[in-house]
């Protein structure tokens, strides 16, 4: 391969015919690994490349990008791009990719999913029955929530959102939704328009779907909580840092709101000894909601595209930090 091949470095294992790709294109210096590579060792090799494909486990910060004085492009297989700092990437000329879209379906998917599970206790009665506890029917026994004509709270209209209200449609849920446009929802939603608090005092599940950013870090604090309903259950498929999770682990305490069913937390992994997780009235999973095969494969090759779109110096297809262009 030619001296002038540009070097990428990829910070994980990903699908095999996705490293082909890269690796008939260019130099790849591949962490092989299933764990994330530790700060120093990430910022050592990007000092070291023309293009990066990284994830949402990998800090890209000023001081990196600032030790990379190769680096034209950044792309990060997800689309919440909190990990990375953007105004740094912009002031030094480095478009950063990310993957909307492919992604929306399967993460509302599993949104609902969360939300059925917490409602229906599913992984509780789960335990119930390897527990041997199932003694006979019982008229009172693991009793849940109906979805059906519930009313749905969706912080933050995005794809993502929509997409979650487009399923509640089937449970015939009222949708109210907040959004930072003022872009009125598709009518075939039959979604209302709501402020949060008027959103979190109404509705009987409350579903976020904002990305993580300075104005969002902390929304739902101790205050909204204690709108929500006592019987409400709270969804966070978003990110963790949404959500000041040690209020909700005290709201939790106290029973309201009744449920939290998280895919983020605030620090991820979280730690097995968590308090949250002690919690019985909290379903955690480990931030999986994009986690289908076809999906995390249509993730990987969109992140592809995007570097290989930087390192051409072609506008990236998907950019997160449009201003780099000017
Ligand atoms: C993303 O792409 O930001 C998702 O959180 C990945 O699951």
């Amino acid at each position: 391969m030619a001296a002038e091949t540009p070097r990428v470095f990829v910070t994980r294992r990903l699908q095999q015919e996705v490293l082909d790709r890269l690796a008939a294109l260019y130099r790849v210096d591949l962490w092989d690994s299933d764990m994330p590579p530790d700060y120093d060792s990430l910022r050592e090799r990007a000092a070291l490349a023309d293009g990066v494909l990284c994830l949402l486990t990998d800090r890209i910060d000023a001081a990196l990008l600032e030790a990379a004085p190769s680096l034209r492009v950044v792309s990060n297989m997800a689309v919440g791009t909190d990990n990375i700092d953007l105004a740094a990437a912009t002031a030094g000329g480095i478009p950063v990719g990310n993957t909307p879209g492919v992604l929306t379906e399967t993460t509302a998917d599993y949104a609902f999913a969360l939300l059925t599970s917490a409602a229906r206790r599913i992984v509780e009665a789960d335990a119930y029955v390897r527990a041997g506890q199932w003694q006979t029917w019982g008229p009172s026994v693991l009793l849940g929530r109906d979805l059906y004509g519930a009313t749905l709270g969706i912080v933050g209209f995005g794809a993502i959102g929509q997409a979650v209200a487009r399923r509640a449609q089937g449970f015939s849920m009222r949708v109210l939704y907040t959004r930072r446009s003022n872009a009125p929802a598709p009518p075939d939603l039959n979604a209302e328009p709501a402020e949060l608090d008027r959103l979190l005092r109404e509705s009987d599940f409350v579903s976020l779907h904002v990305p993580l950013t300075a104005e969002t870090r902390h929304i739902i604090g101790e205050r909204e909580l204690a709108l929500m309903k006592e019987t409400a259950i709270l969804v966070n498929t978003a990110r963790g840092g949404v959500v000041d999770q040690d209020a909700l682990v005290a709201a939790l305490r106290r029973g309201r709101p009744a449920m939290a069913a998280l895919d983020v937390t605030a620090v991820e992994p979280i730690d097995a000894r968590d308090e949250l997780l002690s919690l019985p009235n909290a379903v955690v999973t480990p931030h999986i909601a994009s986690a289908s095969v076809a999906t995390r494969l249509l993730m990987a090759n969109m992140a592809a595209d995007n570097l290989a779109a930087g390192l051409e110096g072609s506008r990236l297809p998907n950019c997160a930090n449009p201003d780099v262009y000017g």
